[in-house]
C-alpha cells in the first residue's frame, strides 16, 4: 500500500539574502547568544515526528520511542513528547531526562548493554515498558532487583541477528561480533532460562542493527529474523506481545545521491515483514526525528593560506561536533549571507589537533573573517557529544518555533569550567 507523506521543509532557508531558521534571521541570534550555537528547529522535529508517524500508521498503534541519545535537551525531549512520542533510554540520567521532559513512563523502552543495578531500579519504579535485555546475566540482575522492589519487570531480548548493515563501522551494531544483543541462535535457550526467573515477564523482543542506515535490506534480513524468532518463541509457550524493531533509518546530510530510504518506503517495508506477528511494535528513532532540524551557527575568526587550498578557521572546533573526526562524516557548510562567490578551501576549528577539522578540499561559499556559517545537519549527535576539551566553553542550544527563539542551554562558560574543579588543600596557594 501506498499512501503519501507530508513533505518536511527545510526550515534553513535564505530570506532577503540572510540563512533563517523558520522565521528568525541567524545573525539574530549570533548576536544576542554569541557563536558557535546549536539552533534547532521546532517545526522541522514535529515534521519529521508526524512524517514518520503516517509512514507507519498502517502498522496498529505502534510506540514511537525517540531515541534520546540524539539530541536530549530536555526542550528537543518535550517537542516531540508533544507529539506522542515516547522515549528510548539508555541510562539512568536519560531516564530522568525523559521522565522530566513529561514523557510517560510507559511509554519508555530501556536498551544498552551496561544497565546498572541503581539504573534497573529506577527505571522499575517510574514503571517503564520494557527493558531490552542484551545478556542472560542482566535477565537475571533484572530478576533480582524486580524481586527485591516486588515488581514485575516487563522485557525482552535485544537479538544480533548477525547482520552487517553497510554504516560506518563505529555505529554498526548488529554483526555478529558486536557487544549488542544476544545471538539467534541463543534466542531460544536464553528465553527460557529468563522465563523461569522471578520477577520478569518476557513479553516481548527487540533489534536494532546500525545507525545511519541507507539502505533497507539490513533491516528487512533482521527484521525477518526476528519474525522467525517470534515464531518460535510462541510454539516454546512464551507470549510475546511486543517487538521493537529499534532505530537507524538514515538521513540525508550530502544533497548528492545516494539519497536514504523515505519513511514511506521505510513503513511499507515494514508492514511487508511484519505481517501477521500480532504484537505491538516499538520503534526507536534519533536521527530520523532531529538530524535536519539543527544546525551550527559558527563565526569565522580568519582565513590563512595553505599550500594547497586556504584554511578557513572557524570558532568552532571538534569538541562542539565531533562526527566529522569521529566518523569521517560530512556536514553541508553555508554561509549566512552568501555572496555568490564560491571558493574551495579546508574548514578547521582553533583546537590543536590535526582532527579538528570540519573538511578538506570542499566546495563552498566564499567567507571572510567575521562572517556567520554554519554546519547544517548538526540536530543529532552533536550538541550532546559536545565536550570542553582545549578548556573551551560548552556551546549552547537555542530552539526556534516560528518567530519566537529561546536558549534552551546557556554556554557553560570558562569561570563555570574552573568553578568545578577543586585544588585540594595541599595545592592550595593564598
Ligand atoms: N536504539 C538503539 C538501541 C541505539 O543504539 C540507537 C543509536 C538508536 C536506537 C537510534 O538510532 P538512530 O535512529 O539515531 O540511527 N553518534 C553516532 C550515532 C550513534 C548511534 C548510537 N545508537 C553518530 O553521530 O553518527
Amino acid at each position: 500500500m501506498t499512501r503519501s507523506i507530508s513533505r518536511v521543509a527545510d526550515p534553513f532557508e535564505l530570506r532577503g539574502g540572510v540563512l533563517h531558521c523558520e522565521d528568525v534571521p541567524l545573525p539574530e541570534i549570533a548576536a544576542s547568544v554569541g557563536t558557535p550555537v546549536y539552533i534547532y528547529s521546532s517545526l522541522a522535529m514535529r515534521d519529521h515526528a508526524r512524517a514518520l508517524r503516517e509512514a507507519l500508521s498502517g502498522l496498529g498503534d505502534p510506540l514511537i520511542a525517540y531515541a534520546v541519545k540524539a539530541n536530549p535537551n530536555a526542550a528537543v525531549i518535550a517537542t516531540l513528547g508533544a507529539e506522542g512520542l515516547g522515549a528510548d533510554i539508555v541510562s539512568g540520567g536519560e531516564l530522568a531526562r525523559a521522565l522530566a521532559a513529561g514523557i510517560p513512563a510507559d511509554k519508555i523502552v530501556f536498551s544498552g548493554v551496561g544497565k546498572t543495578r541503581e539504573e534497573m531500579g529506577q527505571a522499575l519504579e517510574a514503571g517503564i515498558c520494557q527493558f531490552n535485555l542484551e545478556s542472560g546475566a542482566e535477565a537475571e540482575l533484572l530478576s533480582e532487583v524486580a524481586t527485591a522492589l516486588g515488581r514485575e519487570a516487563r522485557a525482552g531480548f535485544r537479538v544480533n541477528p548477525g547482520v552487517e548493515p553497510g554504516t560506518h563501522a563505529k555505529i554498526s551494531t548488529g554483526a555478529a561480533e558486536s557487544k549488542f544483543g544476544i545471538q539467534a541462535s541463543e534466542a531460544l535457550a536464553e528465553y527460557a532460562k529468563a522465563a523461569a526467573l522471578p520477577g520478569l515477564r518476557m513479553q516481548g523482543i527487540a533489534v536494532h542493527i546500525g545507525s545511519q542506515l541507507t539502505s533497507l535490506a539490513p533491516f528487512e534480513q533482521a527484521f525477518a529474523t526476528v519474525g522467525a524468532l517470534i515464531a518460535e518463541l510462541r510454539i516454546a509457550g512464551h507470549d510475546i506481545t511486543l517487538a521493537d524493531l529499534g532505530g537507524g533509518l538514515g538521513v540525508r546530510y550530502d544533497p548528492a545521491p545516494p539519497a536514504p530510504p523515505s519513511p514511506a518506503d521505510y513503513g511499507a517495508m515494514v508492514e511487508r515483514l511484519t505481517r501477521g506477528w500480532d504484537v505491538r511494535l516499538v520503534f526507536e528513532p534519533g536521527r530520523f526525528l532531529v538530524a535536519n532540524a539543527g544546525v551550527l551557527l559558527t563565526e569565522v575568526i580568519r582565513v590563512k593560506p595553505g599550500v594547497t587550498h586556504p584554511f578557513v578557521i572557524v570558532d568552532a572546533a571538534m569538541n562542539d561536533l565531533m562526527r566529522p573526526t569521529l566518523y569521517d562524516a560530512w556536514h553541508a557548510i553555508e554561509a549566512v549571507r552568501p555572496s555568490g562567490r564560491r571558493i574551495t578551501t579546508n574548514v578547521v576549528g582553533p583546537v590543536c589537533e590535526t582532527g579538528d577539522t570540519f573538511a578538506l578540499a570542499r566546495e563552498m561559499d566564499a567567507v571572510e573573517a567575521g562572517d556567520l556559517v554554519v554546519f547544517r545537519s548538526a540536530g543529532a549527535y552533536a550538541a550532546t557529544m559536545a565536550s570542553t576539551y582545549n578548556s573551551r566553553p560548552l556551546t549552547p542550544e537555542v530552539l526556534v518555533d516560528g518567530d519566537k527563539w529561546a536558549i534552551i542551554r546557556p554556554r557553560i562558560d570558562v569561570a563555570r569550567l574552573i568553578a568545578g574543579d577543586v585544588i585540594p588543600e595541599w595545592l592550595a596557594h593564598d
